[in-house]
């Protein structure tokens, strides 16, 4: 096994002259878990459609286990599981497995066995003899990810896996997932949830608009991109707009999210009692005040000036 898994570098994307990715490079290796985070739009998909093979790029160099993507011999090696779960309505759960365990000339009966294991994890053992088209969004979900699993491929693509999964069916997929790493597993995952790549990534990469803007352990992000603290304030709901543009003309990054307005700060003992001064000078009223440590959306917004989900 070589030290890198996927090695791309400046892979460039555009639909009719539109750029949906612009010179991305990095490097996964071999057996880590590395989370491409972005929000909707920002090209992971067909960043990730491009590593598995199904898509060209315009332009860069895309290398995966010491091959090409586009070569049958390597896509073999890969399995990918994208959004939308790749199940054949007209078969059961299990006749969907038998049939990728022939594509990948596997042993019927071995698949099967493993399949029934992981069902089994998962809580849908009872769900092998339907027909997936009966299947609800979730159970789908869980069903290609078995299907995904199954082959033990030396590089796991995962395309968002958890989105519209309620937090139980989550919470047993990320246990999966991180069975899969003691078995060596790389995996390579989309996703625009930050609990998720916080729980499970070695390394993350930030994209937005078609660019990978930053890189690194959740750690190293943080260290780099983040405020040492988040003040946290919540001001009663008809004053949270002005709260906010108050806040602002005092503090560059404060940034008004749902009801509250977050407020990087390095120094959160003298800014705390600074913010509510200001605000109460103001006629506002403040609902909580509270200190948070920075999370991944932090260091979205410190970088784009913009919440990461919408
Ligand atoms: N087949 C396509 N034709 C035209 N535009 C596309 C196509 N696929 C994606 N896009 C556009 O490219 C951008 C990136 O999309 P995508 O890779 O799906 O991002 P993400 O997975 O991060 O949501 C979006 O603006 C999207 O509308
Ligand atoms: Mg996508």
């Amino acid at each position: 096994m070589s030290e890198s898994a996927i090695i791309i570098r400046d892979v460039s994307k555009s639909y009719n002259g539109f750029v949906a990715l612009n010179s991305v490079s990095f490097t996964v290796k071999s057996g880590e878990v590395y989370v491409v985070l972005g929000p909707n739009g920002a090209g992971k998909s067909t960043l990730f459609n491009i590593i598995a093979g199904v898509m060209k790029p315009s332009s860069g160099s895309v290398n995966v286990l010491g091959g090409n993507p586009l070569d049958p011999s390597t896509r073999l090696k890969i399995s990918y599981l994208p959004p939308t779960p790749p199940l054949y309505p007209w078969l059961t759960v299990m006749e969907n497995i038998d049939f990728y365990a022939s594509l990948y000339g596997f042993n019927k009966n071995t698949v099967r066995q493993e399949a029934a294991g992981l069902l089994e994890t998962l809580g849908i053992r009872n769900l092998s003899n339907k027909l997936t088209s009966k299947l609800s969004t979730g159970q789908s979900k869980l069903a290609s990810i078995v299907l995904a699993l199954v082959a033990k491929s030396e590089l796991l693509i995962l395309d968002e896996p958890t989105t519209g999964l309620d937090p139980g069916m989550r919470k047993s997929i990320i246990d999966l997932l991180r069975k899969q790493v003691s078995n060596k597993t790389t995996i390579l995952m989309a996703t625009h949830l930050i609990d998720e790549a916080e729980e499970l990534a070695n390394r993350v990469a930030i994209m937005d608009r078609g660019r990978m803007i930053a890189e690194g352990s959740v750690e190293e992000l943080k260290k780099l991109h983040a405020p040492s603290a988040v003040l946290v304030i919540k001001p009663s709901k008809e004053h949270l707009e002005k709260a906010s543009n108050v806040l602002r003309e005092r503090w560059s990054r404060a940034y008004r999210i749902n009801d509250e307005v977050r407020l990087h700060t390095e120094d959160p003992d003298e800014n705390m009692p600074k913010a509510i001064l200001m605000l109460s000078e103001n006629g506002i009223r403040i609902s909580s005040v509270s200190v948070d440590k920075p999370t991944l959306e932090d260091v979205f917004l410190k970088l784009t000036g913009r919440r990461l989900m919408e």
